[in-house]
């Protein structure tokens, strides 16, 4: 790529006042009042639950009161990280996405198509990749940061999600992950800390003691010398356990939550069912939407008369699933008929609009060069409201939908 290029300006105009990140100012929420050990222990002693204060855990308003008294107004960070970032969980999975090696070479065109074109959040994550491909996906992003224009690279934000195996419990476990995380993405060593370091899933549903531990982990890395993250992110959670989590963090640590990560499509509606969008909104949180295509599906490439081949393995397997459901079906021609009324666009592009529509920004994941260029073109597409009714009355109706990830808590 020319390296006299002018940096990609984005063509989007976003509800809130402000794209990408949050003014330095707003940064760290001092702390209300962190839980008092003593008497959390002197509780326990007399068999006494304690109560959410003194757990240290705030309600909604109080946390939000706390972020707009740092200048963070809650729900005004609808799509704050912009109309699309980049997804890379394909670069480097061979299970469900038959990654080989050989594909390199396109993933860095789109990557750079959709840089150009604007789109500037990146979402990786140290378990993709594994075996001798391990983290391949933070290394090609690593890689292909640095092939860009130098006047580009400063609009970039990246993000890993650091998985929360079970033998990462304290700060020096986690300092260890992010630290080779950066490794891998700043291998030149032009940066010693992560844009974000996002919490993969919660362990409350199998290990709860553990969350606890891994908040004050996470909130390790943004402070101290040898800081490893400028901000903190979390992932898969349901409104309960973002809102404790929320609590905790800037509690503990005066750290807020810059970004929650959560499936949500046209096939998934979890975080609408749940009120977790709105939690999130009420807690001034913006969303990314992951598996906006429901793993491509969405597209409408997999149905029809003119259908591709299913793909082996484990999306072949959902897609037949999805495809033996006549209301999928209805769904996918509504898609059909709401991307006629806009010249060139697809159902992809519709359903990806969708997820704006909800406040959410789509996370897609993105291996073809063709494919980015499509994106890139359909950054500004809004749906009318009754669109979106349509979309959303079509999609209730779905019997079968998107496997619930295993991770995601209530
Ligand atoms: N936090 C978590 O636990 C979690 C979980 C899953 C994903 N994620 C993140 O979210 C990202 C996106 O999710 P995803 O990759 O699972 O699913 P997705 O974005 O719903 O689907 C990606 C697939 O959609 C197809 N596609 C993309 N753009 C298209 C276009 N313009 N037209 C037609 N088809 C298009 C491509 O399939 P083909 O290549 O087959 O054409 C692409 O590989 C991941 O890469 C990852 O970064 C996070």
């Amino acid at each position: 790529m020319p390296d006299d290029m002018d940096p990609p300006k984005i063509n989007f105009r976003p509800t809130c006042g402000f794209v990408g990140s949050f003014p330095a100012s707003c940064e760290h929420v001092t702390s209300a009042a962190a839980p008092c050990r003593s008497r959390l222990k002197r509780l326990a002693a007399c068999g006494i639950r304690p109560s959410r204060t003194d757990r240290g855990i705030r309600s909604r308003s109080e946390i939000r009161a706390a972020a707009a008294s740092s200048g963070r107004a809650a729900g005004e960070l609808s799509l704050a990280l912009g109309p699309l970032a980049g997804g890379t969980w394909s670069w480097g999975n061979k299970v469900v996405w038959g990654y080989n090696q050989g594909q390199d070479d396109e993933i860095q065109r789109a990557f750079e198509t959709l840089v150009k074109g604007g789109v500037f959040f990146w979402d990786t994550g140290d378990s993709y990749g594994t075996g001798t491909l391990n983290a391949q996906a933070e290394k090609l992003l690593g890689k292909y940061r640095l092939a860009l224009p130098v006047q580009w690279q400063p609009q970039i934000q990246l993000g890993t999600k650091l998985a929360s195996y079970p033998w990462r419990w304290t700060p020096a476990s986690l300092q260890k992950a992010a630290g080779a995380s950066v490794g891998r993405m700043y291998p030149e060593r032009d940066r010693t800390s992560l844009d974000y370091a996002m919490m993969h899933w919660s362990p409350a549903n199998y290990l709860p003691l553990q969350e606890d531990y891994l908040a004050s982990a996470f909130a390790s890395l943004t402070s101290g010398p040898n800081r490893l993250a400028d901000k903190i992110g979390v992932s898969n959670l349901g409104p309960k356990r973002l809102t404790r989590m929320a609590g905790r963090l800037q509690d503990s640590a005066g750290v807020p939550i810059s970004v929650l990560q959560v499936q949500l499509s046209l096939l998934c509606l979890e975080p609408l069912e749940s009120g977790l969008l709105s939690t999130a909104a009420e807690l001034g949180i913006p969303v990314l939407g992951y598996s906006p295509l429901a793993l491509g599906f969405l597209s409408g490439a997999f149905s029809g008369a003119d259908a591709r081949s299913l793909p082996p393995g484990p999306r072949g397997f959902v897609f037949r699933r999805l495809n033996s459901d006549p209301r999928v079906k209805e769904l996918l021609s509504l898609l059909h008929d709401v991307a006629a009324q806009y010249e060139g666009k697809t159902k992809a592009d519709i359903a990806l609009a969708w997820v704006r529509a909800k406040g959410a920004t789509p996370l897609v994941g993105v291996r073809s060069e063709q494919q980015a260029t499509k994106l890139v073109n359909s950054l500004s597409l809004r749906l009318t409201s009754s669109e979106e009714a349509a979309l959303d009355a079509a999609a209730k109706l779905c019997k079968q939908r998107m496997v619930r990830n295993p991770f995601q808590t209530l």
